[in-house]
């Protein structure tokens, strides 16, 4: 089985992020043959500050050989190593119905949010069904706000394989369920958009901090607190180590005797245990950035093997060849 899956780089990495989509798909490259990148052309429809788009394209090669991406099974590269996939695009977007894109719910609130509604972030969903495509993928792990995307890929490989014949294989998205919430330190979604975010390789002082500021309720230490449904640090303790750890914090809480304070200093010292490995690793990787770049370029170059494979089939399917 062939697994792709694009991240967008967009500044630094928080343990909802972490939760939410490295873990799993750190998990999910175990199965198959896992092809990762970092989808710094999709970025180019929003960030426009050159150092900005280097430095995030970076972190994310950090963040993700950190967590433990292992660079030997996962292909793992920048997609702009692999300019072959704008071609595909081109190519793709001959067989792309107008109503298609324009009904694209992502497209719409982006420019709800305000971004302008330029070319590319209009052709978003084709890039990535060539991202998708090109390397023949059976396999597309996305968040729920991806589904539409991955839809709009079958649909264009369709269309493409009726028209020119078989070509490319249907890819069929795997949709991550709704893993443990994960609250932001106001309580709302952890996203940062919202500025409630903690960060993974973040200052340890600044994360500290953070962490103590978690809004709770105000009832004094001695309080039997009961209230676990709406208790944040008790929630993110609970993804973090386990249920049982989070038990065992839980009735230490009813009982009263234990106050907020100490189970926010408890939640640091397990956010700190978890991610310790992967803040030295990151350390380390930060003074061998000729390492990185030597994982990214191993990696662009099994991508483009595979790529020029397909678009040798695609130039002669379509009588470009
Ligand atoms: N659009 C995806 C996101 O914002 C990123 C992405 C680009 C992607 N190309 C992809 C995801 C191909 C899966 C497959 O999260």
């Amino acid at each position: 089985m062939r697994i792709l899956s694009g991240i967008q780089p967009s500044g630094k990495l928080h343990i909802g992020n972490y939760f939410g989509m490295m873990r799993p798909a750190l998990e999910l490259a175990q199965k198959g043959d896992a092809f990762y990148f970092i989808a710094d052309y999709h970025a180019l429809t929003s960030v426009t500050d050159p150092a900005e788009m280097r430095q995030n394209a970076l972190d994310v090669a950090l963040d993700f050989l950190a967590c433990g991406l292992d660079p030997q099974r996962t292909v793992f590269y920048r997609q702009s190593d692999v300019p072959l996939v704008t071609e595909l695009t081109w190519i793709l977007s001959c067989v792309t119905p107008m109503p298609m894109l324009e009904n694209c719910v992502s497209y719409k609130d982006k420019i709800a949010q305000g971004l302008r509604p330029n070319l590319g972030l209009f052709a978003y969903p084709v890039l990535q069904a060539a991202d998708i495509l090109i390397v023949q993928s059976d396999c597309v792990p996305v968040g729920r706000d991806q589904k539409q995307h991955i839809e709009i890929t079958r649909d264009i490989a369709g269309a493409f394989n009726r028209l020119y014949g078989q070509v490319f294989r249907i890819p069929e998205a795997s949709i991550r369920a709704e893993v443990a919430v994960m609250p932001g330190t106001d309580g709302r979604k952890m996203s940062k958009s919202y500025g409630n975010t903690i960060e993974i390789f973040g200052d340890e002082k600044a994360t500290r901090k953070k962490i103590m500021s978690i809004v709770t309720d105000s009832q004094p230490i001695e309080a039997p607190k009961k209230d676990l449904d709406k208790n944040i640090p008790l929630q993110l303790y609970t993804v973090v180590r386990d249920p049982l750890a989070a038990a065992i914090v839980a009735s230490k809480l009813a009982e009263g005797g234990y106050g907020y304070g100490e189970l926010k200093k408890t939640l640091f010292s397990a956010i700190m245990d978890y991610f310790a490995p992967m803040r030295a690793k990151r350390a380390e990787l930060v003074k061998n950035l000729d390492y990185v770049h030597e994982v990214l370029r191993k990696g662009a170059e099994r991508a483009n093997a595979v790529a020029d494979e397909t678009m040798r089939k695609v130039r002669e399917a379509v009588g470009l060849r």
